[in-house]
Formats: C-alpha cells, structure tokens, sequence
C-alpha cells in the first residue's frame, strides 16, 4: 500500500492511496495532479471520499468523480472500521468526531490520513464544540504504534510549532521536529507528535504546569485535554 500527498489552496493537502491497480483519493483537491499520477503509475481512481464535510476538502468531489468515473464514498456513512478496498490490502476507517461531528480518519498499514483532526504540530478547532468527542478520537489516535505515519488535512507545521515553543520553551524535541519539516512532503511521526504537539501531550509535566498556573481543571486525562484546548 503506498500513499502520495497532494498540495492544494493555501496550505490544504489531499491524497491517494493505491497498491497495484487501485486509488482512492482523500480530499481530491488536487484534481489534475492527482489523475495525471495515477495516469502515470497505471493505478485507476477507484473512489473518492473525504475526511470531513468541510468545502476546503469536498469542493473538488464532483470534477474529481466527473473526470475519474470513480464510485463517491460519503464519509458520513461510514461505520468504525470500515474497510475500503484496494486490490489486496484495505484502508480501515476510524470514526473521528469533534473537529466535525462526520470527521473520519483512514489507518493503512503504517500510517494514519488524519484529516483536520490531528495535524503535524496541533490539532483541529472544534467546530462541533464536542470536545469529549474530541479527546475519544484523540486516544483512539495515540493508540496507534510510534512509527504510524501522520498525513493531515492542512500544513500547519510552521505556525503550529511556534505555538508548541511559546508553550512549552524547554522542550528539547521541537527544533529536532522542525529541521525535518518539508513543505514538499508535510509527514511526521505518531511519535514525534507525541514528544512536541501540546494537544497531545495532556500528560506531561509542561502542560500540566501550565494549565494549574491558570486554574484550569487537570486531575482527569480527559479534563486536561479538553482544557488545553479551551486554554489554548
Ligand atoms: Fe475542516
């Protein structure tokens, strides 16, 4: 199984994933470079689907399924996982609600497309306003090996790691984190994520700290997670 990232708009990065003869594009905002790859690599576009109803990531679905033929999967339909096939292997949905109460996220064999749920450096607003939500997903997330690969919905590294270091000053990790940053190919780690990304780091000592320093509630994993988002 093997994944291509895809650039669009201002920071926006779309995908598809493929083995021997299939795609399946994620947020196909790319329409012309994402046909012209797989003209090229002799894969079709099977499907087509999304990470979450958001235009930024639908706004091309229809030109995409125009020129491919391809079947459109809605991501609202979808159930825990949920297999989409490929030739042989298959992408297993995971259904992450709280950026959006429809946000999913796509697990292959060593990496996760995570859409506006989890980006390299942060995490997605909550337009649903669920955060309870929001922290299940983010376990189910974290849950994941170390090595899992993270594919996001947006490039947000530079901005987002700033945030990081104003949070966290004398973390080690994040010049590590950005020396690796390509806007070429925006990818990171579960586990680099876990050493610098402050949403995901609700256990550490740093964001404990900050959180008490401003009374905000932090005795549950849960409590911390979601006042790290109402904090920050
Ligand atoms: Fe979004």
């Amino acid at each position: 199984m093997q994944i291509k990232q895809f650039r669009y708009g201002a920071d926006n990065l779309g995908y598809l994933v493929f083995d021997e003869t299939r795609a399946i594009a994620i947020d196909a905002g790319a329409v012309a470079d994402m046909t012209d790859f797989a003209e090229k690599h002799k894969v079709t576009i099977a499907c087509v689907t999304n990470t979450h109803l958001h235009p930024d990531h639908t706004g091309s679905n229809a030109r995409m399924l125009e020129k491919t033929g391809a079947a459109f999967l809605d991501c609202t339909t979808f159930a825990q996982d949920q297999q989409i096939l490929l030739d042989k292997e298959a992408l297993r949905v995971i259904l992450t609600p709280g950026h959006t109460r429809d946000s999913v996220c796509f697990a292959g064999d060593d990496f996760l497309v995570t859409g506006d749920t989890l980006f390299n450096g942060t995490v997605g607003n909550c337009f649903s306003g669920d955060l309870e939500a929001f922290f299940h997903s983010i376990k189910k997330l974290v849950g994941f090996p170390g090595h899992t690969r993270i594919f996001a919905g947006h490039d947000y590294v530079r901005e987002s790691l700033e945030i990081a270091a104003a949070l966290d000053p004398d973390n080690p990790d994040i010049a590590g984190y950005l020396e690796k940053y390509d806007p070429l190919l925006v990818v990171s780690t579960l586990a680099d994520e876990l050493l610098v990304n402050p949403f995901l780091r609700y256990n550490s000592q740093a964001m404990t700290a900050k959180l008490t320093q401003r009374n905000f509630p932090c005795t549950t994993e849960k409590e911390r997670f979601i006042s790290l988002m109402e904090a920050f």
